[in-house]
């Protein structure tokens, strides 16, 4: 059990039997409860200039329509105050108009079919194309800034200059968003819900009700799946749920079937990226200029940052002397886009991979060679002015993986096969991953946990983060069973609540277990030095220390705290030091693409990647994989098609179901996957030597982006730049194809 050692997720058997309780399955253990369900509007971008509800009274079973006008608080759903909860103007299609109450999920769904909407259609703004176009942006406009550009492309022995573009992302995670609140006898409101951020789920219910924080409370058993996507987003659907429960005395629930999850929450931003880059002689960067654009949907959300997270990943592990990239956030008429794993980096990341992977043949240089040629070295730092400290773990990953991968011996393998194999062609790239540990706005990175010793010895911990599958209770069991030095079954977990440890930061970041673990070690050790007065020495058996203690009237719990030292950033000016390290890690895959039809095959991928010394490597390991195949998804085959048409469905999602979105599956594995750990990583001053290990691994998935590039660029010429679309689905991987053989 102590940290370190394999052990399954805590929930394993309940998730795998179906016994893992989640918010949704709360209702069917509350009495009385009243469902909800929208009004969702039909246009991209519309006034409602009237709402009729009377007619939905009329159906059997609905009990009350919920408006602005029964808002006693803030009509707002979120914490920049540009998202109202009931809107008087629709700003995407599928936006959520007004919400009815019914004693069922169908007597409210028809509720809401009876209720008549009048809306007067305005202009909308559907791709970031169009938003440039028309100058729609909001929020700030950050530029991350370092050198003498001008002075750099002129000296510069190579230059040249490309648009990438990069679609979103839905989330997909299992469990939709899901809330259920409860009044208590005071007013006080409880709210369950399927947060990443619990505090913050509080804080807006607080404000919509107009209420102090105090009286609300809000609980995450655990989530089934959040990648990011319940981070801001579970706050509207909360505060609706708690006002109908204000309003009625009764439970509400708010679960969104998954078609109105997929139609009405935010994704990951698709990018619109302008660049120059500039190289020496040798094929080194000395410089990168341009305009990275993110795609923000109808309000800000998490959008600034998001695009700060992209600007300060732009480099990726490339030293990279000369840089100025402007950042802008599109205001458009879809979903409000906002956290999804990576949070902003791999859109920054695949910025750099993409012109490093067209301007390696125009250099007449091996891919693998130009980016290995690019690593940072000791003693540098990043455009934003942070040392890179262990650049020589990157190469030793980097080297690990060629090594154990057989790199070398395989590309001549794949040489050959490819002289004697005219309509398939096959490719093995390897991409390398920077990725910085921290919230880059410094106050989130702070953490609390409480920690109850009981009189028979046995332990309960709470602490402030979420669980979402990602397996952070699991580490922290295992840094309180080895704090306290007990085995696994004398600790227990129970859900993360406001009104255990309060004022948390969302679990996001990756930062976790680093902040959480960290807090929980922290509390642990306020017990232990109590005790060890007890002990004076003595030889004693822990309940029996615990028991002495308790009668010697020695307080038994604790609260831990943790902030992360040294870090600092100024936001304005793009400068600081954000972050408490950088996870690195390195991949090569494999790839076969059939040149009739663009459809491929992922042969074979390895990977090493960094994770400190584990805290839990099985779980780790699930983070590693489950990562990058959630980055393939992205690079590969997850499509997001939103309505451009100038028609009657303008703005509409036309990927809507898992049927038209297409997730990778069994099939899209790897056929042959290879993870293995950095070695000798242990990071100082984090908890037992562990890194962050949730976010970073998706990036890694760029090689198999690479991969495909390469590939398509095998049907022409040596020497020919080829650009892929992004998601280089099978359809855009045949067009590379063809305008590969066109060049030749
Ligand atoms: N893993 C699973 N199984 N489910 C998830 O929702 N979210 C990811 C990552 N891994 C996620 C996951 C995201 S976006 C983040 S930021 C981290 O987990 C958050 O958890 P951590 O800080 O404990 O790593
Ligand atoms: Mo993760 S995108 O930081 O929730």
């Amino acid at each position: 059990a102590v940290v370190g050692t394999e052990m399954e997720h805590e929930s394993a058997a309940l998730h795998v039997t179906g016994r893992a309780l989640y918010t949704d399955d709360l209702v069917g253990r509350t009495t009385h409860v009243l469902h909800a369900f929208p009004v969702q509007a039909p246009y991209a971008h519309a006034r409602v200039t009237a709402v009729r509800a009377d007619a939905a009274y009329d159906v059997p079973g609905v009990v009350r329509v919920l408006t602005a006008g029964d808002v006693p608080g803030l009509n707002d759903a979120g914490v920049k105050h540009d998202e109202p909860l009931f809107p008087d103007e629709v700003m995407y299609h599928g936006h959520a108009v007004v919400w009815v109450l019914g004693d069922t999920l169908e007597a409210a769904r028809r509720g809401a079919k009876a209720i008549e909407v009048d809306y007067e259609p305005l202009p909308a703004l559907v791709t970031i194309r169009e938003a440039i176009a028309a100058e729609s942006f909001q929020g700030g406009s950050p530029t991350v800034e370092r050198g003498d550009v001008e002075w750099a492309f002129e000296n510069a022995a190579h230059v040249f200059s490309g648009v990438t573009e990069m679609a979103g992302q839905e989330h997909f995670y299992l469990e939709t968003h899901a809330s259920l609140a409860l009044v208590d006898e005071g007013g006080q409101v409880f709210v369950q819900c399927s947060t990443q951020h619990p505090t913050e789920t509080q804080e807006i219910v607080a404000h919509v009700l107009g209420r102090q924080s105090h009286e609300v409370t809000v609980q995450c058993l655990r989530m089934g799946g959040g990648f990011g996507g319940k981070e801001m987003q579970p706050h509207g659907y909360a505060a609706i749920a708690a006002l109908g429960a204000t309003i009625t005395g009764r439970p509400v629930r708010l679960r969104l079937p998954r078609q109105q999850d997929i139609t009405m929450t935010g994704k990951r931003h698709g990018f619109h990226a302008e660049w120059r880059v500039g190289f020496d002689e040798d094929g080194r960067l000395l410089a990168l200029d341009g305009t990275i654009t993110s795609g923000g949907g109808w309000s800000l959300d998490l959008s600034e940052p998001v695009l700060a997270r992209a600007l300060c990943h732009i480099d990726n592990a490339y030293w990279i002397p000369h840089v100025r990239v402007h950042g802008r956030i599109a205001k458009t008429h879809i979903t409000s886009q906002t956290a999804f794993r990576g949070f902003g980096g791999p859109q920054g990341m695949l910025v750099i991979e993409d012109a490093l992977g067209r301007c390696a043949p125009l250099l007449g240089l091996d891919p693998a060679e130009l980016r290995r040629r690019n690593f940072y070295v000791d003693g540098q730092d990043t455009p934003y002015g942070q040392p890179v400290r262990h650049p020589e773990r990157m190469v030793a990953a980097w080297e690990q993986v060629r090594a154990t991968g057989d790199v070398d011996a395989r590309r001549a393998e794949i040489d050959a096969f490819n002289a004697r194999s005219a309509h398939s062609k096959r490719a093995l790239a390897m991409t390398p991953v920077k990725f910085g540990i921290s919230f880059n706005f410094t106050a989130f990175n702070q953490g609390g946990a409480l920690v109850h010793v009981y009189k028979d010895g046995s332990v309960l911990i709470n602490h402030g983060g979420t669980e979402m599958g990602q397996g952070l209770h699991t580490k922290m069991l295992q840094v309180a069973a080895t704090a306290l030095g007990l085995p696994l079954a004398r600790v227990r977990l129970a859900p993360t609540r406001t009104d255990k440890v309060p004022n948390t930061s969302a679990t996001a970041a990756s930062a976790g277990a680093d902040l959480n673990g960290a807090a929980v070690k922290d509390a642990c050790e306020q017990i232990l030095a109590r005790l060890e007065t007890v002990r004076a020495g003595r030889d004693i058996a822990w309940d029996d220390l615990v028991r002495e203690a308790y009668y010697a009237r020695v307080q038994l719990w604790a609260a831990g705290f943790y902030r992360t030292e040294g870090l600092h950033w100024d936001a304005a000016a793009m400068r600081g030091s954000p972050f408490k390290y950088f996870a690195y890690g390195a991949c090569a895959a494999e790839v076969e693409v059939d040149g009739f039809t663009g459809a491929y095959r992922l042969r074979r991928v390895d990977i090493v990647h960094d994770v400190g010394d584990s805290l839990s490597p099985l779980v780790d390991l699930g983070q590693v994989e489950g990562g990058f195949v959630q980055g393939t998804g992205w690079l590969t085959l997850e499509d997001l098609r939103w309505d451009a048409s100038d028609g009657p469905h303008r703005g509409r999602l036309a990927t809507q179901s898992a049927s038209t979105y297409k997730l990778p599956s069994l099939s899209e594995m790897p056929e042959d996957f290879r993870v293995a750990f950095l070695d000798k990583a242990h990071e100082d001053g984090a908890v037992y030597g562990s890194k962050a290990v949730g976010e970073p691994p998706l990036m890694l998935a760029f090689a198999v982006r690479e991969a495909l590039r390469e590939a398509a660029g095998a049907f022409g010429p040596p020497g020919v730049s080829v650009e892929l679309d992004s998601p280089a689905t099978p359809e855009a991987v045949y067009w590379a194809i063809e305008r590969v053989r066109r060049s030749g």
